[in-house]
């Protein structure tokens, strides 16, 4: 049996929910079934690039894993070793590097974030444009604007640990996939304070992919640090769709009233980029002069038993303080693990895989 289902994976939103849903439950499946003969060989040989302009824990090694796990091979990459062209020096276009890439790969992986773009929106286009050159699937392992695989590793711990009765389990018994699990849910997306100046990709996509399964959705944070308005179109569009309440408040507090799922996350303010750069130093040093925004005990205390997530690395006594972060409530271990589970059936997916 084929899988196929799209060519390119940059933002979950452009995928339809039916092949969302079927690439959902392919994940748990392999979740519960990690090593079965069933998967061992669906991509035998084939070869995944995983290019990467900036560092990363997850996504290398759970990239790396899924790709051994499928039979397959995943090659790290980085500019520093292909000569590419760039506004500042002459080398390989993208087209170029493009069809080339495609002659000896079956997917392409790129990550592209904060410093190494000069303006928001320069990551997206430059996934957009190996995209369009060549005929392998682009995913995105992070760029300025979606995390994708992220979003999807996100809702399968929410699912697990929110599942049927709303109470709280362990992860590591992986659930069945039910696309209605967490209809009528409360996610808080709550800005905080940290020394990251992260990309804005994480947050959105958290945002995007609950409000498409009928999540309410509160977005906490102080004026300045409003996240992409098109992106905020379509979850509220999402919610609409989904029967779902959408707002956005400007305090650190009452977001966390009757949350069921707590994210809290640093993200960079809308004057981050200026003249061509990441102003990053400025940035920092304004995020830690806006106080009172860790989540922390006190503050979890208010949600209906809610749950603590986080899509890692986590800059702990900023973000969030310890107590949460490692404390009974915290699903960060088991999304970190489903990144590996979802990327395994994304990789299946879009690499031409087959199944008996
Ligand atoms: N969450 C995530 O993408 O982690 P890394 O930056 O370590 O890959």
């Amino acid at each position: 049996m084929e899988i196929l289902l799209e060519k390119d994976l940059i933002c979950t939103q452009e995928w339809e929910k039916d092949d969302l849903d079927r690439l959902l439950e392919l994940a748990f499946q392999m979740k519960q079934d990690r090593f079965g003969k069933k998967y061992l060989n669906i991509l035998h040989r084939k070869q995944f690039f995983m290019f990467f302009y900036n560092p990363s824990v997850r996504t290398r090694q759970s990239f790396e894993a899924a790709a051994t796990e499928l039979g397959a091979h995943s090659q790290f990459l980085e500019p520093k070793s292909m000569r590419l062209k760039t506004s500042k020096s002459a080398g390989e276009t993208v087209e170029d590097a493009a069809k080339v890439m495609e002659r000896y790969a079956a997917g392409l992986g790129i990550r592209i974030l904060e410093d190494k773009i000069g303006a928001y929106g320069e990551g997206d286009e430059l996934l957009r444009e190996y995209a369009r050159w060549s005929r392998i699937p682009v995913i995105s392992m992070a760029h300025d604007k979606f995390h994708p695989c992220q979003g999807l590793a996100d809702l399968m711990g929410w699912i697990e640990w929110l599942a049927s009765s709303g109470k709280l389990k362990t992860g590591r018994l992986a659930a069945k996939f039910d696309p209605g699990a967490l209809k009528g849910k409360k996610l808080l997306l709550t800005w905080a304070s940290g020394a990251l100046c992260r990309s804005l990709c994480s947050a959105h996509e958290a945002a995007l992919i609950a409000s498409r399964y009928g999540m309410d959705v509160t977005i906490a944070h102080p004026e300045g640090y409003n996240l992409d308005p098109k992106v905020i179109g379509e979850v509220k569009m999402n919610c609409k769709s989904e029967g779902g309440n959408f707002e956005v408040v400007h305090d650190p507090d009452s977001g966390y009233e009757g949350a069921h799922v707590v994210y809290s996350r640093n993200w960079m303010s809308t004057e981050a980029y200026r003249d061509g750069e990441l102003k990053k130093a400025e940035e920092v040093e304004k995020a830690f002069a806006i106080k009172g925004w860790t989540c922390n005990a006190e503050r979890m205390a208010k949600t209906d038993n809610g749950i603590f997530t986080h899509p890692m690395p986590i800059d702990r006594g900023s973000e969030v303080t310890d107590e949460v972060a490692s404390g009974p409530n915290s699903c960060i271990y088991d999304v970190a693990e489903n990144r590996l589970h979802a990327q395994k059936a994304i990789m299946a997916a879009t690499m031409g895989g087959f199944l008996d």
